[in-house]
């Protein structure tokens, strides 16, 4: 079994295998990540091969101390700083102009490299342990639901890695928010764990970048995060007797209807709770052979507006299908 409790010791073996060029997952605040030496483009090739992964799918790297950003990236704006004494370590991811030393596969040949500094004691311990930046994706096979512990890791991803450190359920639940800096204005490319209002607080107006037919970022796709059970959101039309249904609803509410599993996001309708059990309940119901999931839309501010746009891309393949 390559499944270990995450502590000094198997963070050291981990880290002699990220160096050896081996492939490790590991827990992250927002959601497990599949890590190999960013800076060894052949440890880099098997996270694609591992993930079945498009390659124009480019990386984020992760990274141990602050101070690391200026060793990959070039940038000259004091606002940057102001991000990452607010944000860091946390879940907002940077695109910045990248340095010669970051490897193009990492980037998918972008000029620009994403980067973050994980909220993780194992995380932060492990690459400083690694002492280079480690790239990773969400430990998932592409398009698959995001993995929040280390059995999502190994149910599908098992035989593909070297080892998983199990560091308990990522207390985020969805990935962090992609931030990129561009001709001096900042546009989000994927919502995620820091809201845009938290970003506008600390640095002024944030642009969203609208999807073109090339997408820099897979979150950009109309569908992705998909389980394997078809997924709608909830409608009347649905509700059908002879079907073996589950439901997710996002707040404590009394039904008619006898679902085969019921489960609620946050009782009390924290969107914060919601979010750190989001993909969690897609897994758990994901196992319990259901004819399909009805979710509930959640309002769409502060984090609702991630858990939406997962939400609406989980659900699109199969809405198509429908
Ligand atoms: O929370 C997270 O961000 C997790 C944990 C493991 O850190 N990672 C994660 O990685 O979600 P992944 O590969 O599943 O999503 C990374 C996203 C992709 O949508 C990718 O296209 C985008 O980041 N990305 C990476 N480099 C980029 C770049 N240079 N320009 C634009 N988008 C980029
Ligand atoms: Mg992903």
């Amino acid at each position: 079994m390559n499944l270990v409790k995450a502590n000094r010791e198997s963070i050291l073996k981990a880290a002699a295998m990220i160096k050896a060029g081996g492939l490790v997952a590991f827990p992250t605040e927002t959601v497990y990540g599949l890590g190999a030496d960013a800076l060894n483009p052949i440890a880099v090739a098997k996270i694609f091969e591992a993930k079945k992964r498009p390659n124009f799918n480019p990386l984020i790297i992760h990274i141990a101390k602050k101070e690391w950003l200026q060793s990959f990236t070039e940038f000259n704006d004091s606002r940057i700083e102001k991000l990452i004494e607010k944000f860091w370590p946390g879940p907002l991811t940077l695109v910045l102009p990248k340095k010669e030393i970051v490897p193009n596969i990492v980037t998918s040949g972008n000029p620009t490299v994403a980067i973050r500094m994980p909220n993780h004691e194992v995380a932060l311990k492990l690459i400083e342990e690694s002492d280079t930046p480690i790239a990773a994706p969400s430990a998932n096979k592409f398009g698959h639901l995001s993995p929040t512990t280390a059995k999502h890791v190994h149910k599908y991803l098992g035989d593909k890695v070297d080892l998983i450190l199990d560091g308990g359920k990522s207390s985020v639940g969805v990935e962090s928010t992609i931030l990129q800096f561009q001709d001096g204005d900042f546009f989000i490319l994927r919502y995620g764990g820091i809201t845009k209002e938290e970003l506008e607080e600390c640095v002024g107006v944030i642009k969203s970048k609208s999807v073109d037919k090339n997408p820099v970022a897979p979150g950009q796709l109309p569908f992705h995060y998909s389980p394997n059970t078809p997924l709608y959101f909830y409608d009347e039309k649905y509700l059908k007797k002879n079907k073996k249904i589950g439901v997710v609803y996002f707040q404590k509410r009394k039904t008619e209807f006898e679902f085969t599993v019921e489960k609620f996001l946050s009782l009390n309708g924290d969107l914060r709770e919601a979010a750190s059990n989001l993909f969690l309940f897609l897994h758990e119901l994901e196992k319990e052979n259901l004819d399909y999931i009805l979710i509930e839309p959640v309002p769409e501010i502060g984090l609702g507006k991630a858990i939406m746009d997962r939400l609406r891309k989980a659900t699109f393949k199969h809405m198509v299908n429908n």
